[in-house]
């Protein structure tokens, strides 16, 4: 059994997480400041693994709480989900996301140092590799990135390869998430967008409900199948697993980078189509112009985590929407309003 900090913990992927090592037999103490999330997330994880779930409302800034939340529940490791993630916000506000992304990872770091705890799971992005210069991406592909989220990431990915180079008895546990959507099966937890959705299935799920008039396809003009660009989407329960055995694994001098995606990629048109299956819903939309910054295709070599961690994504399109929509549809207000 481990005892593990969860930072970011009631947060979209941070809570199928939780419920996966609880259900695992471990014991996790989530530490969230809920910017982006709700105390609501923790009510359900509880329902669905019918243990209570300990938590701390602080921020990873605060190096004084974060200390005494891990002396006074024993944690032994830490997964590190707490961070901004929204690509345009960063090119609007790069000083709070490399404020809490980069030095919010330095204090976290600093806490764990005087605390005495070495194993760390990481929250990387396929981000870092910016523009494909081949597919499907390893963890050898060159890194690169193109806005202020990405490079928070990159920046802090290359301090944890620069520090475990001075700290060789640290376990530092990189992982690079392809494109994670859909819920828990239950739909008691999932993704809850403040505001208009930037991502395609969160989008397309409002929609699909009416909250949305029309999705706005950005481009049809790619080198790809039908002209759409194509993403690894990825199933966040099996993102969650992914995690539970990188935190299995964890304790042996390392630091790796793992990239954690299916290998298959979707275009934008079959993901409105899936959805359409899914939700028994129309889904109206309109091409428009590229978006900035997106690239034609990405998706991921998923080899590597299945030699390091045994792990494999399990779960395909079909129940990436189903589980996406009875999320949406048994919550259209998100937590706050449900
Ligand atoms: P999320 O916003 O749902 O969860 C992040 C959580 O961290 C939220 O609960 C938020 O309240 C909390 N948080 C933010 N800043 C904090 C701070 N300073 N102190 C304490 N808590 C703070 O995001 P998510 O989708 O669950 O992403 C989790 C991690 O995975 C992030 O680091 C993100 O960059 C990374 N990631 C996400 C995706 C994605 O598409 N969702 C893809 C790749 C990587
Ligand atoms: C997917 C596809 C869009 C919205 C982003 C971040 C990345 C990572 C995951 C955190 C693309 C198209 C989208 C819409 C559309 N996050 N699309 N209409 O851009 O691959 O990755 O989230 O680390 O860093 O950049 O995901 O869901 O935004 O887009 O046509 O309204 O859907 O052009 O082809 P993306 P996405």
């Amino acid at each position: 059994m481990k005892r593990i900090l969860v930072t970011g913990g009631a947060g979209y992927i941070g809570s199928h997480t939780c419920v996966e090592l609880i259900n695992a037999g471990h014991e996790v103490l989530i530490y969230d400041n809920f910017s982006n999330s709700s105390p609501t997330a923790i009510n359900r994880i509880q329902q669905i693994t019918g243990k209570p779930v300990k938590y701390t409302q602080g921020d990873i800034l605060d190096q004084k709480l974060l200390e005494e939340t891990i002396r006074t529940n024993e944690c032994n490791m830490v997964i590190h989900f707490a961070g901004l993630k929204s690509v345009g916000e960063s090119v609007q506000q790069p000083i709070t996301y490399y404020e809490n992304n980069v030095v919010g990872t330095l204090t976290l770091l600093k806490s764990m140092m005087s605390c005495n705890i070495h194993n760390l799971v990481f929250s990387s992005s396929a981000t870092v590799y910016g523009i494909p210069e081949f597919l499907p991406l390893t963890e050898e592909h060159p890194l690169s990135t193109t806005n202020p989220y990405g490079r928070s990431k990159l920046i802090v990915e290359d301090i944890l390869r620069d520090f475990y180079n001075t700290s060789p008895d640290w376990s530092i546990t990189i992982l690079r998430y392809f494109n994670p959507v859909g819920a828990h099966s239950s739909g008691l937890i999932g993704e809850d967008p403040k505001g208009t959705p930037n991502n395609l299935m969160p989008y397309v799920a409002q929609v699909a409900i009416g909250k949305l008039k029309e999705l706005t396809v950005f481009g049809n003009d790619y080198e790809t199948a039908d002209g759409t660009g194509v993403r690894d989407y990825i199933h966040v329960t099996d993102l969650a697993q992914g995690h539970l055995k990188a935190i299995e694994q964890i304790g042996a001098p390392q630091c790796l980078e793992i990239n954690l995606g299916t290998g298959i990629g979707y275009s934008v048109i079959d993901v409105i189509n899936a959805f359409k299956r899914a939700s028994n819903k129309e889904i109206p939309f309109r091409f428009a112009p590229r978006r900035k910054g997106d690239v034609a295709t990405c998706f991921a070599d998923p080899k590597f985590a299945k030699d390091t961690l045994g792990w494999e994504a399990k779960l395909g399109m079909e129940e990436m929407c189903n589980d996406h929509w009875l999320w949406q549809n048994n919550n259209p207000q998100g937590y706050n309003l449900a």
